[in-house]
């Protein structure tokens, strides 16, 4: 499967992926990166990419008229690289209209909380703010909300006492990435159908 992965960050969801896609070969993996995007400059994701040999393309809100040509520009950026499947793995925008009507239902993200709770921009923070002892990542298809598609897979990280943002954001990105090499290797190996809020994959 082709994957285009879409990052705002440091990414290290990113850099799981092209590890463990290295370590076992995208025929044993069933997947590769063949793109990255993202919607700012000057990040490590972008970095990361660029270490790897990889195509990157850079959509910034601030230089579109509106945000639906920005989503256009974003849809047919991403399109350029005829993906099979798109992770979005934390990047920080809303994908608008335009690139779910085109990807929808291909579209993955991972969020650091175990969803419906906690969504949003935030769910580290909010969950710590919250007092919750048990916290975690979801892997989910992305539909028209904001974190609310057919949930793939969690994982739960506990809460320490002496825990702030960062530490605890720290401990579930080590339990998100693996969880996120997983099922993307296991969607991309064996596919999927998403009935209602259920993803069987076959
Ligand atoms: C991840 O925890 C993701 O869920 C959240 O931001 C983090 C991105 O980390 N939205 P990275 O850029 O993959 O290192």
């Amino acid at each position: 499967a082709r994957l285009v992965v879409l990052v705002s960050g440091s990414g290290t969801n990113l850099q799981a992926l092209l590890d463990a896609i290295a370590e076992q070969g995208p025929d044993a993996y069933g997947a590769e990166v063949v793109a990255v995007g993202a919607d700012r400059g000057a990040i490590a994701g972008l970095e990361r990419a660029e270490r790897a040999g990889l195509p990157t393309y850079v959509c910034r809100v601030k230089d579109y008229g509106s945000r639906e040509e920005w989503d256009a520009a974003l849809t047919e950026a991403t399109a350029a690289h005829e993906p099979d499947l798109v992770v979005s793995a934390g990047f920080m925008k809303i994908l608008g209209k335009e690139f779910l009507a085109r990807f929808g239902g291909r579209i993955l993200n991972t969020h650091p909380a175990l969803l419906p709770s906690f969504p949003g921009a935030h769910g580290v923070r909010d969950a710590l703010a919250y007092g919750a002892k048990v916290t975690g990542c979801t892997v989910h298809f992305v539909d028209d909300g904001v974190d609310t598609g057919p949930i793939i897979a969690q994982g739960v990280v506990e809460v320490r006492d002496e825990d702030d943002e960062s530490a605890l954001h720290e401990r579930i990105k080590e339990v998100e990435r693996s969880l996120l090499v997983e099922v993307v290797g296991r969607l991309a190996r064996h596919g999927y159908r998403i009935e209602g809020r259920k993803v069987r994959i076959s």
